[in-house]
């Protein structure tokens, strides 16, 4: 099958590879035909973490089920599908919980918690940037999606991942019709997280960034942009709010957080956010922090350290959420507001490309070019 591979920092290509197979009874086959290239797959791509080349990536995978195992009592061949990010078993003592981005069953390593497709540090699951994948534990893991699943796929592609996140970061955040909310970062995560807010009623809903193509995604939907190229970002928040603060704040960009210089401080967004957010406020961290990072320009942070504010933090009685989402808790509800019309998150995605044109995908998604909002790939030809 062709597939997309990592060779090396920033060094992707597409080329054949082994079929995915049915390995296991519980495994389903399923046909990619759409995957989208994710920010998470950034931080791969440009070589900071520890990901072996050779691997396939992609981990935001919808398509067609074309074979079953043995075991597989209720998803069917021919069925759409959307499959979490998340690889989970369904069984253990945290997916009993809902909690299927902390799965004890699908890691390699003991004392881990949690997989994904091509992802670094997450098992040793390939990606669905390809023509076909397998999915362990498929009746669990798919989620079968409604008849017009074919014709609206760039809606229904966003469940695997960013939309159930940005929820998942609103969750956190504990977001409750009426609050004010402010979410940094305005890629494909913090517009979901903004859309999902939206959902829930907030009365306010504020983006920070800097790009004018994503902060005007933002102003879509609603949302009030905040361009912290142009002057403070917490002293914006404090006068949308009266001086207060906002109630909620989600964190919608990881570790790799930099000024409008381009220079990396993974504190940076973090204790905008403790100074964004009034006393008692909520806090939900969906953006990647990690264990160690060593190729970081933060000495602190090589260790996976950071300079949180923590005392002004703690003065002002706040709280915090942090982690993976949870996809499958959130994916068929969201699914459903996607088939009756009342969430469109296609809205983001700015290119539709073969999956041969992957490599010129992730040159210009990493460069946050202008435009480059969220690409989605086709391995069938767009
Ligand atoms: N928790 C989860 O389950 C989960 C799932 C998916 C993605 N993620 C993570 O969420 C983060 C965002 O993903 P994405 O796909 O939207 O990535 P992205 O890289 O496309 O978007 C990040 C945005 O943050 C902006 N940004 C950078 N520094 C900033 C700052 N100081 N203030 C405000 N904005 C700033 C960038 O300009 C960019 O638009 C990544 O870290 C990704 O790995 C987490
Ligand atoms: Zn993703
Ligand atoms: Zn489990």
């Amino acid at each position: 099958m062709k597939a997309l591979v990592y060779e090396g920092p920033r060094e992707v290509v597409v080329r054949d590879m082994p079929d995915a197979r049915i390995e296991r009874p519980t495994d389903v086959l399923v046909r990619i035909t759409t995957t989208n290239i994710c920010g998470s797959d950034l931080h791969m791509y440009e070589g900071r973490t520890d990901l072996e080349s050779g691997r396939i990536l992609g981990h935001e995978n919808m398509g067609e089920v074309i074979e079953v195992g043995d075991g597989v009592d209720r998803v069917r061949v021919g069925d759409m599908v959307s499959l979490p990010f998340n690889i989970s078993c369904g069984f253990c003592r945290n997916c009993e919980h809902g909690l299927t981005g902390f799965c004890l069953t699908t890691p390699d390593d003991p004392t881990m918690a949690g997989a994904a497709y091509g992802f670094a540090g997450m098992g040793p699951y390939s990606g669905g940037q390809a023509e076909f994948l397998r999915v362990p534990y498929g009746d669990h893991n798919c989620l079968v999606l409604p008849e017009d699943a074919a014709e609206r796929q760039s809606d229904y592609t966003m469940l695997s991942d960013v939309f159930p996140t940005g929820w998942h970061a609103t969750q956190l955040a504990r977001v409750e019709p009426g609050d004010t909310v402010v979410i940094y970062g305005a890629g494909p995560v913090g517009l979901m997280a903004a859309l999902s807010a939206t959902l829930k009623s907030a009365a306010k809903v504020m983006v920070v960034d800097r790009h004018p193509d994503r902060l005007a995604l933002a102003e879509q939907i609603g949302a009030i942009s905040i361009d912290d190229s142009k002057g403070s970002p917490v002293d914006r928040v404090l006068e949308e709010t009266k001086g207060l603060g906002a109630d909620r704040g989600c964190e919608c960009v990881g570790y790799q957080a930099h000024d409008t210089q381009g220079n990396e401080h993974p504190n940076l967004t973090l204790n905008r956010l403790v100074d964004s957010v009034k006393f008692t406020g909520t806090i939900g961290v969906v953006g990647v922090f990690v264990a160690q990072d060593p190729k970081s320009p933060d000495p602190l942070y090589k260790e996976g350290e950071v300079a949180f504010d923590y005392g002004r933090f703690w003065f002002k009685g706040q709280s915090i959420g942090n982690g993976q989402a949870n996809v499958k808790d959130y994916n068929r509800q969201l699914c459903g507001l996607i088939e009756q019309g009342k969430a469109n998150p296609s809205w983001i995605v700015s290119h539709e490309l073969p999956l041969d044109r992957a490599p010129e995908g992730y040159r210009h998604f990493d460069a946050r070019d202008d435009g480059w909002t969220k690409v989605i790939l086709h391995p069938e030809g767009a």
